[in-house]
């Protein structure tokens, strides 16, 4: 039987949740190879190894290693880096998830090598192309040949850039594949417990974005407005922080802030940091808060899936499905307006919330049943080797 050798790309962390249910229902499948490279975009413990383990993953077939550097050295290391792999062992097709430099860059070494290119999450549109993934969301969607959409908007916005109709599946939302598929023992981790925290008495806050966090003009507001928040309704805010913001928050000097100390329970009124959770331990944080702050895409999609309240500490979202069926509330990036929020949502009880259509654990059989019809359907191998000889002639 002839089969089919697909790259399946992570290299941060949100890509590890999209790729993983992917990974999975592709094994089931032998006519399909699928070989997962890692770019090493991510690189701590915290930020990948946890991911890859807990979301079954397992170890990466290749890992590259590019690790951090400004966007276009690390750009540029990934197309050099996965370039020559892929050059070398000439893939059948190329799945890269969401909208980090990895998922760009590896998008535009499929285009370049013409071998397809199939985009996890395509479509998501913030129309702010101040943000680095507005950018490699246009580009890996300009190239991809397969496009899988998880909400309405990403196809209307591919239909509008004039993509063809037949590129774009709307296969529903992996990442809620994989929240469907964890959350039962993420409900027995002992995260909460441990942290001394009591379900729906806390906040859970997550904030990473270029724009909140580089500029101490900006996060020292935000931070201010979450202590303020978290005085007001006698609750602790923990905040599992991201290295990016770790950094910048040291260079703070606002007092409520706490580095949690492995010991002691947390108690109201303040700002508890934390390192990076693992996935299971985050989804359990997330289930069991009053409410979450975030600046995250994914975070929004989770806690629409998890009905769980969501203040998006940001002027726009790429994820409107979240706000128009979810708990999801586009609070702008601004404190004031972060307060006022939380006093409405923290004082009025749950409202009853839907899920986004195909947001039902079983993207990824969709995503698959169509790259392998995607397979059946194209020209036959030989036809890339032959434009393989004439490129290196
Ligand atoms: C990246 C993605 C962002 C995504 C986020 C999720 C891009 C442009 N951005 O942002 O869309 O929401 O991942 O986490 O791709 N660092 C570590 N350890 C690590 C990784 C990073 O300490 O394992 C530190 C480094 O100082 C690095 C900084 O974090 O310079 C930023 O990492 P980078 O991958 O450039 O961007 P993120 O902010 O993580």
């Amino acid at each position: 039987m002839e089969q089919f050798k697909t790259f399946n790309v992570v290299g941060a962390r949100p890509n590890m949740m999209k790729m993983a249910p992917v990974m999975a229902e592709m094994r089931r499948h032998a006519e399909l190879h699928p070989v997962l490279v890692h770019t090493g975009q991510h690189y701590d413990f915290s930020m990948s190894q946890v991911f890859l383990d807990q979301l079954k993953l397992g170890e990466p077939d290749y890992n590259l290693n590019v690790g951090s550097g400004t966007h276009h050295a690390q750009t540029a290391q990934i197309l050099e880096k996965f370039g020559e792999l892929v050059r070398a062992e000439r893939p059948d097709m190329i799945l890269v998830a969401g909208d980090v430099n990895s998922t760009m860059a590896c998008a535009l070494v499929g285009a370049k090598e013409l071998i397809p290119v199939a985009h996890v999450e395509a479509g998501l549109r913030s129309f702010d192309r101040t943000m680095p993934e507005e950018i490699n969301r246009i580009v890996a969607d300009a190239v991809s040949d397969l496009l899988f959409t998880t909400e309405q908007s990403g196809t209307d916005n591919l239909l509008r850039e004039g993509v063809a109709e037949g590129k774009i599946v709307f296969a529903g939302n992996a990442m809620i594949d994989s929240v469907v598929a964890a959350l039962e023992q993420a409900r027995r981790s002992p995260m909460v417990g441990q942290l001394g925290l009591e379900a729906g008495k806390y906040i859970l806050v997550t904030l990473h974005r270029p724009s909140n966090v580089d500029q101490p003009q900006n996060l020292q507001p935000a931070l201010q407005a979450i202590l303020e928040i978290a005085r007001e309704h006698a609750m602790p805010a923990v905040f599992p922080v991201h290295p990016r913001t770790q950094s910048r928050i040291a260079g703070l000097e606002i007092s409520g802030i706490q580095e949690w100390d492995n010991r002691s329970r947390l108690s109201g009124g303040g700002i508890w940091l934390m390192p990076p959770a693992s996935y299971l331990d985050f989804l359990s944080l997330m289930d069991k808060a009053a409410m979450v702050i975030t600046d995250s895409g994914g975070v929004q999609e989770e806690t629409t899936y998890l009905g769980v309240p969501c203040l998006t500490y940001r002027d726009n979202t790429e994820r409107p499905v979240t706000v128009e069926y979810g708990s999801n509330h586009l609070v702008g990036a601004n404190p004031e307006a972060l307060i006022a929020t939380a006093r409405e949502v923290l004082r009025k009880p749950r409202a009853v919330h839907r899920t986004p259509p195909l947001w039902d654990g079983h993207a990824a059989e969709r995503i698959v049943a169509a790259v392998i019809e995607f397979f059946r359907r194209r020209q036959p191998a030989a036809q890339y080797a032959s434009i393989d000889a004439a490129k290196s002639r």
